[in-house]
């Protein structure tokens, strides 16, 4: 066992681990075993405002430490972030039930933001333009917006922090963080590590609690600014909408239901991999998870028989055991949802291939696993092909043509990430340019985002803002115009322009 003391969390609040101000905590549960991993307090608006208060005056003098410098903290954070990737990838597999494999991959993305990031210290390019006048310069610049605030999912709780907090960092700001309740052990320790990287105290700060508590005492606090959230599509709007009165500026990234597109020219092998790895990765309980299949018509039995026999040799249980393929489900509350998909797939008429149950025999007994589960002959008007189940159930669609398929690709609500696999080079570049999703994959699963490049989606799967790349850069900082006017004289714009010059 690799825990045997249950760690008793506290706040991160001005470089210092804090007693919040509240008795009240909740317990954190392994879901391989349901061991308890740790204590975590459920604080409330008073630990928030001496969050901002520390952020406040943290900010003020970090905004003034040259960006390059600013970037110095993230580099080393990536360098022992490296040192102790395996220390934090069975940490992860621990809290979060994701394989170890995955965790590796995880907390790889997050060492890959901290030196990208680091990067973006010796660039955070502006532009130069040149004035409508004579004598006259200008130029914009990017200015951090000030104290930010980000609340991070269970199901990637490193590598989602990493992508919001880095950027906002090295812009200059100040940040509050708000992880979720159910993975607190990966903020813990990557708190720590900003700090032993020498970030200055206040400049990262940790509130542990509730949505409705914590976050909404985050939305309330006008030191705030910005707030960038990872989450549900309901937790997302009701964000949006007390943030819009407040002229809060607000990222999303919610749910999605992606789709891969499988044509008749398709590689059927390759295919099913990729399904297989986006539809059951991490339980399926991934924002990009392949939960829909527009198969051709033609190879659809041959698709199915492919994946019934791929899916019959996964290997389910802890995921710290290197030869499992499949871990839990995060938690119990999470079974039973989707449980309740899979029978409202039945009760819809969809066929079950495979799967469609709780796993709880043997050595499973004491965690929360689900079957990894095949639907087809479902039609895109079911609730299995619309809405996000979060969890290794994935439907097939059956398509007469490329058209069709794309069609249903879109009509869902989400529009996050979708593939599409074919070897014909004109269907290639009509879906890259027509399939309605922030991020499209052309011969592989629907996951597997990089961190240079911006994540998110479009429709109800966000509000136009992106994870991750540069455009991570622009949730965190506000344009500047600069103009700078060396005539000597008043010159006015619009006005003084000599005709004819
Ligand atoms: C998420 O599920 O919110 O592309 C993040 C991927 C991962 C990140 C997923 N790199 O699936």
């Amino acid at each position: 066992m690799e825990t045997t003391q249950v760690k008793k969390l506290k706040n991160f609040i001005n470089g210092e681990w804090k007693e919040p101000s509240t008795e009240k905590s909740t317990k954190v549960y392994n879901p391989a075993n349901s061991e308890t991993l740790a204590e975590v307090p459920l604080s409330n608006a008073r630990d928030v405002k001496a969050a901002a208060a520390a952020a406040v005056s943290a900010q003020k003098k970090w905004a003034l430490v040259p960006a390059p410098q600013r970037a110095e903290v993230l580099y080393k954070t990536g360098l022992i972030m490296k040192e102790k990737k395996e220390h934090l990838a069975r940490l992860l597999t621990m809290e979060n039930g994701k394989v170890i494999e995955e965790a590796r991959g995880e907390v790889q993305e997050g060492i890959d933001m901290a030196f990208y990031m680091a990067g973006e210290g010796r660039r955070l390019f502006g532009q130069t333009t040149p004035s409508e006048l004579k004598d006259k310069f200008a130029m914009s610049v990017r200015a951090p917006v000030g104290v930010v605030g980000i609340i991070t999912p269970w199901n990637f709780p490193i590598a989602i922090a990493t992508w919001k907090s880095f950027p906002a960092i090295v812009a200059g700001n100040a940040v509050i963080w708000k992880p979720a309740t159910e993975t607190p052990l990966m903020a813990f320790e990557l708190a720590g590590i900003l700090h032993e990287a020498g970030l200055p105290e206040g400049v990262l700060n940790v509130v542990f609690g509730s949505g409705s508590t914590v976050g909404e005492a985050m939305i309330e606090e006008d030191v705030i600014r910005v707030i960038s959230f990872t989450g549900s599509n309901e937790v997302g709007r009701n964000i949006a909408g007390k943030c819009g009165s407040r002229l809060k500026k607000v990222s999303l990234e919610m749910g999605g239901k992606n789709g891969v597109i499988v044509m008749d020219d398709a590689d059927l092998s390759l295919a099913a991999e990729g399904i297989l790895w986006s539809a059951f990765g991490t339980s399926g309980q991934r924002c990009t998870a392949c939960s829909r299949v527009m198969v051709h018509e033609n190879v659809k039995k041959e698709l199915e028989d492919r994946l019934v026999q791929a899916a019959a040799k996964l290997t389910i249980g802890n995921g710290l055991d290197e030869s499992i393929k499949v871990g839990p489900i995060i938690n119990r509350g999470g079974l039973e949802k989707i449980q309740n998909y899979v029978d409202i797939g039945k009760s819809e008429g969809a066929k079950l291939l495979t799967g469609g149950s709780v796993m709880d025999k043997g050595a499973l007994k004491n965690g929360c696993y689900f079957a990894p589960t095949i639907f087809t002959d479902v039609t895109p008007g079911m609730r299995i092909a619309r809405e996000e189940i979060f969890g290794p159930v994935v439907s097939l669609i059956s398509v007469k043509n490329f058209e069709e398929a794309v069609d249903i690709n879109n009509q869902v609500e989400f529009g996050l990430s979708s593939s599409i696999f074919t070897k014909d080079v004109n269907k290639v570049f009509a879906a890259q340019r027509d399939l309605d999703t922030g991020i499209v994959y052309i011969n592989a699963g629907t996951t597997g985002a990089e961190i240079h490049l911006p994540f998110g989606g479009t429709k109800g799967t966000g509000n136009g803002h992106r994870d991750s790349g540069v455009a991570a850069l622009d949730v965190f900082t506000e344009w500047k115009a600069v103009y700078v006017d060396f005539s000597g004289r008043l010159q006015r714009a619009q006005i003084d322009v000599e005709e004819g010059s």
